[in-house]
């Protein structure tokens, strides 16, 4: 049996069949890598990551981003704790977003491992930004042309902000908030496509304009790309993982399992300036 790249059901990712991620040969490394290029995300089933496994296989893509404001799992500083408790009403991304933008040297992307699970319910969305990109129309991509957007991570982890609530304070870290200043499209490091890059986590505006002046057209362009058809859902179960790249998807992780625990363990690998 050999490795086998389908289209994941929607409008965004792949899944990667016939591959254990402990033995993946240098030729299948190949194929998953062009696969993750031109997916921006890539789902696994059925695997056995230990946390030292899971590691080995987030070096073989890059240098590990050490996250500053989610708790890492006991002994691994490069693993972090995608939490929630059964008493918990907040859960970690439960919007579309995606990670790390803020940065300006922004992570290429995670891996994401399912290590304990809801009965039902906890999937995660993914939105394909080519796609998003690709289906504006001609005045649109050339307003949006050369234009820059603002980052920033202070009203997500700073003090006063989303997760300065008693049930999230630990993430509340004002010395590692930040911002950071990308094109609203970007040519991806890694395919040369055209992918849209502000996501409604963290882009607060244009460069230049207030957040009053930017918010028409980055409504525009956060309703297009939230489009159904640029989306796909994962469902979750024992064994899988799911290996998104930040700057040619964003995700949503669904908020719907309230009374139960997941728990999810997440390596991200670091990435390169965006132009
Ligand atoms: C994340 C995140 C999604 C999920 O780890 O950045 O948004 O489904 N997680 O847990
Ligand atoms: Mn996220």
């Amino acid at each position: 049996m050999g490795i086998e790249i389908r289209k994941h059901e929607g409008g965004c990712g792949a899944e990667v069949l016939g591959v254990d991620l402990n033995s993946l040969s240098d030729a299948d490394m190949r194929i998953v890598r062009r696969a993750y290029a031109d997916n921006g995300v890539i789902f696994f089933r059925d695997q056995s990551l230990s946390e030292d496994e899971h590691i080995a296989f987030a070096r073989r893509w890059g240098e590990i981003d050490i996250n500053k404001f989610f708790p890492h799992i006991a002994g691994y500083p490069e693993i972090a704790a995608v939490r929630k408790e059964k008493a918990q009403k907040t859960n970690i991304g439960g919007g579309w977003h995606t990670d790390h933008s803020y940065d300006r040297i922004p992570a290429m992307g995670s891996i994401l491992v399912a290590r304990v699970l809801p009965d039902q319910g906890g999937d995660t969305l993914f939105a394909n930004m080519y796609s998003a990109y690709e289906t504006l129309d001609d005045a649109t991509k050339k307003e949006i042309a050369g234009l820059k957007a603002v980052h920033s991570n202070a009203h997500v982890f700073g003090s006063n902000a989303y997760y300065d609530n008693p049930e999230r304070r630990e993430f509340s870290n004002d010395a590692a908030v930040g911002e950071a200043v990308h094109p609203v499209a970007i040519t991806h490091p890694l395919s040369g496509r055209k992918a849209l890059y502000v996501n409604p986590g963290f882009t607060l505006r244009f460069e230049g304009k207030s957040p009053e002046e930017s918010r028409p057209l980055l409504h525009q362009l956060f309703a297009h790309a939230m489009k159904p058809e640029f989306s796909s859902r994962f469902q979750w179960r024992p064994g899988s993982i799911a290996f998104w790249d930040n700057r040619a998807t964003w995700h949503f992780a669904l908020n719907d399992y309230h009374g139960e625990e997941r728990l999810m363990h997440r390596i991200t690998v670091a990435g390169v300036a965006l132009h």
